[in-house]
This record gives C-alpha cells, sequence and structure tokens, in this order.
C-alpha cells in the first residue's frame, strides 16, 4: 500500500460518514489519496474533514470556483494505481454503467485506467431492484470489483442487505489486490527509453520522434509490481509517475550504451524500448556550422552500436531481455529475426500500419514474440495496459524456466 495513489471517490449516502474512516487506513498504511466526492456526498460528510484527513483539497466541481483552475479528471484517472468508490449509491452506480457523466467523479470513473472498485450501499429495495443488479454486472462486465454490501440494520431502520462493507473490508480488498500483483518484488529491471539525439554543432542534432512513453508506461508498471526500476532515459518530456525509479538521462546512443551496460550487469529483466539513432555524424563540429553558399551539405554518419545486440550478447543464464520492433514490411518475419540475432527473449512488434500504435500515441496495437516460437495478439489497449501485458507475458516466461 505505500506510496500507492489511490482515488477515493464518495457519493451522497449514509455510509459517507464510514468513508473517512477508510481513507485513514489508506493515510495510515502509507498510500497517497484524492478524495473526489459528488456535490450530494457533502451533504453527509464535509468536504474539510477529508481534505485534513488525506492531506489534499478534496476534487468536487470541475473547476474551482474560486480560481477557475480546471480539475483534468483526466490527469487523476492517469495518476492512480486504483479508484475506490465507496459509498456508491444507486444513482452513481447507474451513472458509471452508463457512462452519464454529469458530475466530475463519474468523469474521473471514465477516465481511469487502474482498477476500479465499487462498494455499493443502498437500502434493501433499491439493492434487490433488477437495475442495480443489472448495473452491477454491467460495471463487472467492464473488469470493476464489486465489494458486496453485507446484510444488516439500514439507515431506514429496516434490515436486509445493503450496508456498505466495513471500512477495513475494504481496505483488505484493496490490500490483498496489491499484494497479487507485486509479481516483480526483488526484481531489477533496467529499461531504455525514449530517442537519441546524435549531436551534428553545438546547436543541431539527428533525432526521431520517439516521445518516451511505451518505456516508462512499463517502468511505471513494473514499479507498481515491486520491481527496483531504471530507465536509461534519452531527451524526454515525461516523467514516471512512480516516485521510486531511478533515472540516468543520456542524449546520445554511445551515452546510452556506457549507461545501458553498467545498469544491467546485474539486472534481472531488462526491456529495450528506446528508438536509437542508427546512425552518428561522423564528426561533431566545435562550433555551428555555418550556412555555405553551395545548395548541398554532405553529413557522413557512422554506425551507432546496436545496443540491444550488446546487452544481448553478455547476457547471463537468468537474465531476461525483451527488444521492440517497429516495422513497415514482412513485420513478424522481422521482428523475429532481430530477436534471434540480438540473442533476445522476446521482442514486442508494433506496426506503423496500424492507426493508434507507434511514436507518441496513447495507445499501442501489439504482438508478442518469444524464443520458444510462440505468439500473441493483443487488441488495441491504453500504453498503461500494454505495459500490464507485457510484464505479465514476461513472468509468465520467466516461471516457466
Ligand atoms: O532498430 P531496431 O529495429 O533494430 O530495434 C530493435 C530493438 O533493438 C529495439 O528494442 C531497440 O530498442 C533496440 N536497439 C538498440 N540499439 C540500437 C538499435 C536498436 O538497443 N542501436
Amino acid at each position: 500500500m505505500k506510496g500507492k495513489h489511490i482515488i477515493l471517490g464518495i457519493t451522497g449516502g449514509i455510509a459517507a460518514y464510514k468513508s473517512a474512516s477508510l481513507l485513514r487506513l489508506f493515510v495510515k498504511a502509507g498510500a497517497e489519496v484524492q478524495v473526489v466526492m459528488t456535490p450530494n456526498a457533502k451533504e453527509f460528510i464535509t468536504p474539510v474533514t477529508l481534505s485534513a484527513l488525506s492531506g489534499k483539497p478534496v476534487v468536487s466541481e470541475f473547476f474551482s470556483a474560486n480560481t477557475g483552475e480546471w480539475h483534468s479528471h483526466v490527469d487523476l484517472g492517469l495518476w492512480a494505481d486504483a479508484m475506490v468508490i465507496a459509498p456508491a449509491t444507486a444513482s452513481s452506480i447507474a451513472k458509471m454503467a452508463n457512462g452519464v457523466a454529469d458530475n466530475m467523479l463519474i468523469t474521473t470513473y471514465l477516465s481511469a485506467k487502474a482498477p476500479v472498485f465499487i462498494a455499493p450501499a443502498m437500502d434493501l429495495d433499491m439493492m434487490a431492484h433488477p437495475s442495480t443488479t443489472r448495473n452491477l454486472n454491467l460495471l463487472q462486465s467492464y473488469g470493476n470489483h464489486i465489494i458486496e454490501a453485507e446484510c444488516g440494520v439500514l439507515a431506514s431502520h429496516l434490515i436486509g442487505k445493503g450496508r456498505m462493507a466495513e471500512p477495513e473490508q475494504i481496505f483488505e480488498t484493496l490490500q490483498s489486490f496489491f499484494n497479487s500483483r507485486s509479481d516483480l518484488q526483488g526484481k531489477k529491471v533496467v529499461i531504455t527509453a525514449g530517442p537519441t539525439h546524435e549531436a551534428i554543432d553545438p546547436v543541431r542534432f539527428i533525432g526521431n520522434y520517439s516521445t518516451g512513453k511505451m518505456g516508462y508506461a512499463i517502468a511505471d508498471e513494473a514499479a507498481r509490481r515491486g520491481a527496483d526500476v531504471t530507465v536509461i532515459s534519452g531527451p524526454v518530456a515525461i516523467k514516471p509517475s512512480q516516485s521510486n525509479i531511478k533515472i540516468v538521462d543520456v542524449t546520445s546512443a554511445r551515452q546510452m550504451l556506457d549507461a545501458t551496460m553498467a545498469a544491467t550487469a546485474d539486472a534481472d529483466i531488462v526491456v529495450l524500448a528506446a528508438a536509437v539513432a542508427d546512425y552518428a555524424p561522423a564528426q561533431v563540429a566545435q562550433s555551428k556550422i555555418k550556412r555555405e553558399k553551395t545548395d548541398e551539405m554532405n553529413l557522413l554518419l557512422v554506425r551507432n552500436p546496436d545496443i540491444a545486440a550488446s546487452v544481448g550478447a553478455a547476457k547471463t543464464a537468468n537474465q531476461f531481455l525483451v527488444g521492440f520492433a517497429l516495422e513497415t514490411d514482412h513485420e513478424r518475419d522481422n521482428a523475429v529475426g532481430k530477436m534471434k540475432r540480438k540473442n533476445l527473449d522476446m521482442i514486442v512488434l508494433n506496426s506503423l500500419r496500424n492507426p493508434g500504435a507507434g511514436f507518441g500515441t496513447d495507445t499501442n496495437l501489439i504482438e508478442i514474440f518469444t524464443s520458444d516460437g510462440n505468439s500473441q495478439s493483443y487488441p488495441l489497449k491504453s500504453k498503461r495496459e500494454v505495459a500490464a501485458d507485457i510484464l505479465d507475458a514476461i513472468v509468465k516466461q520467466i516461471s516457466m524456466r
């Protein structure tokens, strides 16, 4: 739980008073909690209590009334490692199931990339109504986790099913979920990410469109699962969302090679996601090259070292190496050929022909090939989900060794 980012969504039901205890349990266990509440929830518990307990202002509106600052549900959705909606009223459950985004909590839910846990709380008749059952089934079919309501005395003083699960039980559900996802605990993972820049002179370079998003998504996901993560990063504009990731900044392919070789000596898993420039200028001019009077300019380029192949050549028996292939034609053959040539255990193919895959996008469409001759295709997913698929595949291969 320590260091985990949790969105605690609170909707307008009597059980909202228990959300303060749940929040306290998360904070005590070292989690960072952002409370998002519906306007109705404020009738049941005050934002002051919740912001004091979480140490963060509560988010409830799309805009701050005072400053006009926009609260980005998209950023929140990306920040979270888990979202818990407790209590979830019949009305909010219906909105979530049907995408009725009329408040900040539902928009955050719709933007959340992390696993979502829903703890319903309502009166017994509402709980038993077929519409509630249908909506909960729908939410479950989206992959959301339902933390079942309990039987007991309800706010109406009637006795039946509808009491929100106790905060301790909700906390334990989250804790065991995070524990079950600690499958990289104790593993050292090194990831190369981003482009390389090959200097021409002090103000110019040869580069490419890589943004580092895929490599950083893998780094974040590996850190969430307990790995000790180092990213050898080319020049990028992004940062990891997890705090416990070591970043080694490099610029050129040669620098990336040196940093990667140094970091991978004792690594368990190496993921080569960087788009390394294939060639670099043979000489870097010491001062800015002036425009010549001629219409042409020749630049002599020399081949850069192949980092993946170098790590592959030095691979130890227990190491697992993963490369990426971005191909335009003969995709599968080229990808498998690269895996063999570079002595990799797995290669992830993303084809430039597929819209939504490749440089700069937030989604990716991949096919994974492993050295045992098997392959698996995946549908178009967010880079975060793709990162999880890649790590699942790595863990599975390692367990079969
Ligand atoms: O560029 P290429 O298609 O050969 O890239 C395949 C894999 O090799 C990728 O995982 C890439 O990160 C890695 N690579 C590298 N060093 C290079 C070229 C590619 O590590 N110089």
